[in-house]
C-alpha cells in the first residue's frame, strides 16, 4: 500500500502562516512577550497569483532554529470574526523550549505582561503551557521530558493496530458526517492509490 517512500527530501517547517488583526500589536506579542526578536516582512501591494489590488504586509519571525513563524496584516480580506479565540483542536502552534527551568521562566514571564499561561500540562512525552496570542490563536510552549523518544517509539509499534481498530470504530460516523467520498480522496490521486 505505501509507496514513493524515497526520496524524503523534505528538512522540517520552512514557516507557518497566519492572519493578524494587526502587525505592531502582533510584534508586541511574539517579539517583546515571547522573544521572537529576528523579525522581518514585506509590503506588497498585489494579491500573489491573482494580480488583485489589496495591499497587505507579510511578516515573518526567525526562530532560533531556523525556522520562521508568519503573519499575513491583510485588512482588505479578513473577516473580523477570524480573529476570535479558536478552539484549540482546530488550530494551535507549539513552539519547543530545551527544558522545564524554561517553560516555567517562559510562563512567569507571559503572565508578567498580563497574558495567562496556563499550565504546565503533561502530556507523558512533552509538558506544556498555554496561551492566546492577540489573533486568537493557541499558542503553546513546550519541552521534550527525558523519555521523550522512548515514549514515542514505545507507542510506534502498536500504532498500525489501533488505527486500524480507530478507522474501524469512527469510519460509520464519519461517513454519516462528512459523506464516504470526502474522506476516500485518495481514490481520485492516482500516485497514492
Ligand atoms: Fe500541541
Amino acid at each position: 500500500m505505501a509507496r514513493h517512500i524515497e526520496p524524503r527530501p523534505i528538512l522540517g517547517v520552512h514557516h507557518a502562516a497566519y492572519r493578524c488583526r494587526d502587525a505592531e500589536q502582533t510584534i508586541w506579542f511574539y517579539s517583546d512577550v515571547l522573544g521572537l526578536v529576528e523579525k522581518t516582512g514585506i509590503v506588497l501591494e498585489e494579491v500573489t497569483g491573482t494580480g488583485e489590488h489589496d495591499p497587505y504586509l507579510h511578516l515573518f519571525f526567525r526562530m532560533n532554529n531556523g525556522e520562521y513563524l508568519a503573519f499575513f496584516d491583510a485588512p482588505g480580506s479578513a473577516d473580523p470574526e477570524w480573529f476570535q479565540r479558536k478552539e484549540s483542536f482546530d488550530l494551535h502552534f507549539a513552539f519547543e523550549v530545551a527544558s522545564e527551568e524554561d517553560l516555567l521562566a517562559m510562563q512567569e514571564r507571559i503572565n508578567s505582561y498580563g497574558i495567562s499561561a496556563v499550565g504546565p500540562v503533561d502530556h507523558g512525552f512533552v509538558k506544556s503551557i498555554y496561551m492566546y496570542d492577540p489573533n486568537g490563536i493557541q499558542m503553546e510552549l513546550t519541552y521534550r521530558v527525558k523519555d521523550h523518544d522512548k515514549i514515542l517509539a514505545g507507542a510506534t509499534d502498536a500504532f498500525p493496530a489501533k488505527l486500524a481498530e480507530w478507522t474501524k470504530r469512527t469510519r460509520g460516523a464519519k461517513e454519516a458526517k462528512f459523506g464516504a467520498a470526502a474522506i476516500d480522496q485518495r481514490a481520485r490521486n492516482p500516485i497514492a492509490a
